[in-house]
């Protein structure tokens, strides 16, 4: 046992999800369609959502939609949250399906049958003495608002949006204590289709509506953030960010200014608008040199302003390397912004870059640049698992890697970050967001669904589920 190896009391120990990833139930409880049931499964996904022009339209005759059906758990919650029980979680991070409470996002009152679900899940998870940890949004707007009003190009979704935030922030006031706005808030840059809500066109411009639509989500954000200390004083609200670390490939200077400049304009982009409460000097230059015209409403900067996050949350799955002129045939497929291979690094099955202390640097960065609480609410290994003629599953590869970042995240905390947990990603299989494959898992709890949608949905425990019970009984100090 290393006894530096453990955490500050109270640290947040868990595990993430999303309602959309795992629910299924697409169509009960007069669930309205969101973004993610109208994406197919398997590696068409991933095209569609690079690709222009996609238009939001299920074709059930070329395609299959994972998501409709999920894992279950709108009907096995029950089951599923006494496992994370079992393992010892103090929070768990789920979201809100949108379309649960506002089917159209339109409505003036909301779904009662949708309000009340997720009444039972906390209520459930409370009987444990699980906190939740809700993502107000998470890739799952509604359909009718990208189709009638252009996701979130339009102002009016402001308003859609802040109606919903009121009404979930008040109906649970007294069962959820931390809240984040927009998952992965900066993804739009590179997939806008899901984290806002439309499609690139071939003949349009991308520059100016990504940023009107970013700018609607801040004034969102704030709006959310006002209403969350109004209405919950005690709870705090986080934003979300999709943090990759990105190395210069030499010492070329000209290679680490490029670097640079890309790691600033992905990663804190948002986060500075949501942190620091204003637009950052350096994306006035990009603004100017891309003809980008925000329309503001009077008021909005001083919003921004007035309500940003209590913490900031992010996701760390890899890091990316990068130099100004790419050799062809040196990039990395995998890795969600590409860049070139880093000699120094393995890749997941899916070609991710496995790179634990990137996630030191990352927590060092974001310390450094904001001086608020983090909170890591999303990593993990997506692999393939095997399950034995004993039943059992021997994921030793999905155990090391996170033993790996735990590791580097006790470094930080050394190194004088303030962490407040950590909630690795998919801790039961669920359904993956790029690819809607079941084969990409990364839980501790197995489930049996394979990419067909064959399977029995029954649940078992992998051995990283015993390893991480431990890890989390011992305050991380048994790893
Ligand atoms: C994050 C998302 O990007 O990464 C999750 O917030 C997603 O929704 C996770 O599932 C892992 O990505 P993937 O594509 O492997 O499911």
């Amino acid at each position: 046992k290393n006894e530096k190896m453990e955490f500050p009391k109270g640290f947040l120990w868990g595990g993430a999800t999303a309602a959309n990833q795992l629910e299924g139930g697409f169509h009960e409880g007069n669930k309205g369609l969101n973004i993610a049931d109208v994406l197919p499964g398997g590696k068409e996904r991933l095209k569609l959502l690079q690709s222009p022009g996609f238009n939001f339209e299920m074709d059930t005759e070329k395609y299959s939609y994972p998501n409709h059906e999920a894992i279950d758990f709108y009907h096995r919650y029950k089951e599923d949250i006494a496992l994370f029980a079992e393992m010892g979680f103090k929070v768990y991070r789920m979201s809100i399906a949108w379309t649960r409470i506002f089917p159209n996002g339109t409505e003036l009152e909301p779904n009662e049958a949708g309000l009340a679900f997720y009444d039972r899940v906390f209520d459930e998870l409370h009987k444990y003495g699980i906190e939740p940890v809700v993502t107000m949004s998470h890739y799952e707007m509604p359909v009718n608002l990208v189709k009638e009003y252009g996701g979130w190009r339009s102002r009016e979704v402001v308003t859609f949006f802040e109606r919903y935030a009121k009404v979930i922030l008040n109906r649970y006031k007294n069962k959820v204590k931390y809240w984040l706005t927009f998952n992965e808030i900066n993804s739009g840059l590179e997939m806008p289709i899901m984290g806002l809500g439309f499609a690139i066109q071939k003949e349009e411009d991308k520059y100016q509506p990504t940023f009107q639509a970013f700018h609607h989500q801040f004034v969102a954000s704030s709006l959310a953030v006002k209403a969350c200390h109004e209405i919950i004083p005690e709870a705090k609200i986080g934003c979300m960010i999709l943090y990759i670390p990105t190395y210069s490939f030499d010492c070329n200077p000209e290679n680490v200014l490029y670097a640079q400049q890309e790691a600033r304009f992905f990663n804190t982009f948002c986060a500075d608008v949501q942190v620091k409460g204003k637009y950052p000097s350096f994306i006035q230059r990009y603004f100017r040199e891309h003809s980008i015209k925000l329309e503001m409403k009077p008021g909005d900067l001083e919003l921004i302003k007035s309500y940003p996050v209590d913490f900031i949350s992010f996701s760390y799955y890899m890091s990316r390397t990068e130099m100004k002129d790419k050799p062809s045939g040196d990039t990395v497929e995998g890795n969600i912004l590409g860049g070139v291979k880093n000699p120094f690094l393995k890749a997941s099955d899916w070609g991710w870059e496995i790179d634990p202390i990137g996630l030191r640097i990352t927590l060092n960065e974001f310390y450094d640049r904001y001086q608020k609480p983090l909170f890591v609410v999303e990593n993990g290994l997506g692999a393939k698992d095997k399950v034995e003629e004993d039943g059992s599953i021997n994921d030793d590869y999905r155990i090391e890697y996170i033993r790996e970042h735990i590791i580097q995240m006790r470094e930080a905390i050394e190194d004088g970050v303030e962490l407040m947990g950590y909630t690795p990603w998919g801790c039961i299989d669920l359904v993956s967001a790029s690819t809607g494959e079941m084969s990409k898992r990364y839980g501790f709890i197995y489930v049996d669904k394979n990419d067909d949608g064959s399977g029995t949905l029954e649940r078992k425990r992998k051995k990283s589920f015993n390893w991480y019970k431990d890890v989390i009984a011992s305050n991380g100090s048994e790893i």
